[in-house]
């Protein structure tokens, strides 16, 4: 695990999106796994900037989302496909066949879970997958317990995570129950993890993923075992890791070749 951490979530965020750009320039049908949610708006925000104003090339870009709220259709304000559409795709030059999303929709999930897998797959693997963190440690929507070798399903929400994404919703009765996510075996398939976390809200999860014991109980410590993570903080977010120091030291003594 490398660990980066910065002064602002905005210059996390810019870090994340360099990383991102010069695997797109390296390989243009680079396969992205992306994520929803408050954290990764600002990565979004930059590699929507580096299109328009330095011409990041998006139009044989392939990505897949980790997840999706069940029973939420396509153009539901709070559906993942709104998000991403609305803070990400509608300002690229990607391509609507190149985006994959899990159907929140499909009649049948398993059937669905098993295609959308298939496609991961046919489409090379994931290169680069965007993670946040719950307040519970976990990734995608694997909440706490998850199989660390589980592939994309069904999964219920956590209390905790229904919740922290109350805020998006009217009232926390309208915040679904159940939806489908990438497995932990699934993103550990991909060959770079690049978890963002800003605030002190994140801090104790950040502590037991990077710090802690690999265990089911914090779903993101299972990136400890990940080839490549890249794990970008703010201040906040670091504040209660031992080895910060450290981190800064390697950080800064990365050789020319190495920085981002
Ligand atoms: P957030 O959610 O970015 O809105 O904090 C992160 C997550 O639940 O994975």
């Amino acid at each position: 695990m490398e660990i980066v951490i910065q002064k602002s979530a905005e210059e996390a965020a810019r870090i994340g999106a360099r990383i991102v750009a010069r695997q797109i320039q390296r390989k243009p049908n680079t396969v992205l796994g992306l994520a929803t949610g408050s954290t990764p708006l600002g990565l979004y925000r930059e590699l929507i900037r580096l299109h328009r104003e330095e011409g990041l090339d998006f139009s044989k870009v392939r990505t897949f989302n980790l997840d999706e709220y069940i029973g939420l259709s396509f153009d539901h304000p709070m559906s993942y496909h709104h998000f991403m559409w609305e803070n990400l795709f509608r300002h690229l030059n990607i391509a609507k066949k190149n985006v994959h999303i899990p159907d929140g929709l499909a009649k049948d999930v398993p059937a669905f879970c098993e295609r959308y897998e298939k496609d991961m797959k046919k489409a090379g693997g994931i290169d680069i997958q965007v993670l946040g963190i719950g307040s519970d440690g976990h990734i995608g929507f694997n909440e706490p317990t998850s199989s660390f070798s589980s592939r994309t399903r069904i999964k219920t929400l956590d209390g905790q995570t229904r919740k922290d994404n109350a805020r998006f919703f009217k009232s926390i009765t309208e915040v679904p129950h159940h939806c489908i996510t990438m497995g932990i075996g699934t993103i550990l398939e991909s060959r770079t993890c690049l978890l963002f976390a800003f605030g002190k809200g994140k801090a104790e999860a950040i502590r037991e993923s990077v710090e802690g014991p690999m265990a089911a109980m914090c779903p993101a410590s299972v990136l400890q075992w990940h080839r490549d993570t890249r794990v970008l903080l703010d201040e906040a977010a670091a504040s209660k890791l031992k080895k910060r120091a450290y981190y800064r030291s390697v950080y800064a003594g990365k050789p020319a070749w190495q920085q981002y």
